[in-house]
């Protein structure tokens, strides 16, 4: 009997279902592509039961779940949905990458454990609150460090208690501690920056995170930074979008684009595993042991 062909089912949670998802997906050597756009959690039961009942049992891992969106929570109500539908044997794969949040933290880490070995240092997140900066900590301080953690994780915040709020969530979440620290002014910024081995400006688009001086400070420069923001003006200043490892005064600098390469290798590996088995959860942690593969 000849196999079924590779279908992946994309779910969005935006008004379009993301082209950039759609693209990733057909260069990843499925066969065939639906799209679903401005999905409710309401609306995946009966979505996803159209994958699981449809293909005998043996065939379900040729079909496969995909979870995007720019709003990250709304998408994790999706995947959240999906995971209840499944039971017993009866389950499809699924990954998911909102906003493109799992990917572009396990590349950015291991980006920077190219340059450094991480235990023992000290980690600054600036923007650490949102989708990618969270990720980061998440990772930085569970399965990247393992048995050797690194010695402080600080997340960068402009509201303290923001910062507080999402410490004490990972916290819990991992066993492992994290720093908040309020960067709101320059001598904030300064501070959250002035031990740090390793900085990964996580801000928003378009927004200087840390600016001209950063190498200057009274201790020595961090030895790693890493900007994972693309749109000008840098979130670091001084570092280009497109370094990846260039050396600056003391400092080896990485930007989005530089990071971008291994982050779109780790897509582009985990949709193709996706159809492995009927079983894969590919979330933030397996995007990091996907990279950890292909980084050797
Ligand atoms: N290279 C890639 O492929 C790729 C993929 C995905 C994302 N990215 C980039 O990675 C970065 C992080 O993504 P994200 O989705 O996590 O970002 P985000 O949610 O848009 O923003 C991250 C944090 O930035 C802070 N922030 C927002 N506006 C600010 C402002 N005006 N001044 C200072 N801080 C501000 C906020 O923290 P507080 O409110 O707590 O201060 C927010 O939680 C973005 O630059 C994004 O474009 C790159």
């Amino acid at each position: 009997m000849s196999q079924k062909s590779k279908i992946l089912i994309q779910f969005d949670s935006d008004r379009h279902a993301s082209v950039f998802d759609s693209i990733v997906a057909i260069d990843s050597d499925i066969d065939h592509l639906l799209t679903h756009a401005n999905v409710n959690p309401d609306d995946i039961e009966s979505l996803v039961h159209g994958a699981m009942f449809t293909r005998g049992a043996n065939d379900l891992k040729h079909t496969a779940l995909f979870f995007g969106g720019n709003d990250v929570t709304a998408t994790e109500q999706l995947v959240a949905a999906a995971k209840k539908c499944f039971f017993g044997n009866l389950s499809v794969s699924l990954l998911s990458d909102p906003n493109g949040s799992n990917t572009t933290a396990a590349a950015a880490v291991l980006c920077a454990q190219n340059e450094i070995e991480l235990s023992g240092k000290n980690i600054t997140i600036l923007g650490g609150t949102g989708p990618v900066g969270q990720r980061l900590a998440r990772l930085l301080g569970g399965i990247a460090s393992e048995n050797k953690p690194p010695a402080s994780i600080r997340l960068g915040s402009r509201t303290l208690k923001k910062a507080q709020a999402v410490c004490e969530a990972l916290a819990e979440r991992t066993g492992n501690q994290f720093l908040p620290s309020e960067t709101n002014s320059p001598d904030s910024i300064r501070a959250a920056v002035n031990d740090a081995d390793v900085v990964f400006a996580a801000g928003a688009a378009g927004i200087e995170m840390l600016p001209e001086g950063w190498n200057s400070i009274d201790s020595s420069p961090p030895a790693v930074v890493i900007d994972l923001n693309a749109v000008p003006p840098a979130g670091i200043f001084g570092v280009l979008a497109t370094d990846q490892g260039e050396k600056r005064d003391q400092t080896v600098c990485y930007g989005a684009i530089g990071v971008g390469g291994l982050k779109m290798k780790i897509h582009k590996q985990a949709v193709r595993m996706l159809f492995q088995s009927n079983q894969s959860i590919l979330e933030t942690e397996e995007m990091y042991r996907i990279g950890i593969e292909l980084n050797k």
